[in-house]
């Protein structure tokens, strides 16, 4: 069946190629994503790393780097083919919907699952959590960036915190301009999910930028001085006494 326009395949499809390049710059991505997320991550070597939402595969290759073995998963088939132009076959690259089921991975077979602002885009958490709860092996972190609810409520100026809802934003990149949907949520809804499913909350950063992104973007590394933008959090299983 074809992805309709409010599908991530959808809009993800269509700028492609756009957003993976603008990904290995971006002050967002570079400056500020990516550190917090490796900060999060364990050693590496040897280790089974679920991605989930690989985009373009940057992550994927630094996952690879480090030794890790990687299965990177994406919704866009376009974003599957970059992952797989970038690294080849030195990771399984598969295209699939996470808030389906992940039934091409084994049961307690995951050390590290990582989602690197992909969350915002699913819908109905409950699926991706039960999977999740199942694949990964009992000591092994979910390392998550998504919108920081705070802030993406008050940069969208919308009247409720408390309500779930689709947010429509416009992204221009390379002087073309993209619609992408995303669902807002609040942190508690988010923390009695990861609760439901055994999950608890070890590790919770509001990161700065790197300084060297000043002298890039000054506009943005003042605004991410001020104000947090993505929400970052390192999920643990809890321990089955306490399930
Ligand atoms: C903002 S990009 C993030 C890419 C990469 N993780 C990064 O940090 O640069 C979001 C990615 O998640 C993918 N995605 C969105 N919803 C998804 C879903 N339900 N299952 C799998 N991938 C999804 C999109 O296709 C897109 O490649």
């Amino acid at each position: 069946m074809l992805p309709m326009n409010s599908d991530p395949a959808y809009y993800y499809n269509l700028m492609a190629e756009h957003y993976a390049r603008k990904s290995e710059t971006d002050i967002h991505n570079v400056y500020y994503n990516l550190p917090a997320i490796k900060a999060l991550l364990p050693p590496l070597e040897g280790k089974k790393v679920l991605e989930v939402g690989c985009g373009g595969g940057l992550l994927t290759e630094w996952l690879i780097k480090q030794k890790a073995k990687v299965t990177a998963v994406d919704i866009s088939e376009k974003m599957v083919a970059l992952t797989k132009r970038r690294v080849g076959k030195k990771a399984k690259i598969v295209l699939a919907d996470i808030s389906t089921s992940l039934d091409f991975v084994a049961t307690a077979s995951i050390d590290v699952i990582i989602c690197s602002l992909v969350l915002h885009y699913v819908n109905n958490w409950l699926p991706v959590f039960a999977e999740f709860q199942r694949v990964l092996k009992a000591n092994g972190p979910i390392v998550i960036s998504t919108h920081h609810p705070h802030a993406d409520w008050l940069w969208f100026n919308r009247p409720i915190y408390f309500k779930k809802e689709l947010y429509e934003d416009q992204w221009v990149i390379d002087g073309q301009t993209f619609t992408v949907k995303f669902y807002h949520r609040t942190l508690a809804n988010m923390f009695a999910i990861f609760k439901k499913y055994s999950f608890y909350v070890e590790t919770l950063l509001e990161p700065l930028p790197l300084p060297d992104a000043k002298s890039i973007d000054p506009k943005t590394y003042a605004r991410l001085l001020a104000k947090p933008h993505f929400l970052f959090l390192r999920l643990k299983k809890l321990p089955s006494s306490k399930i």
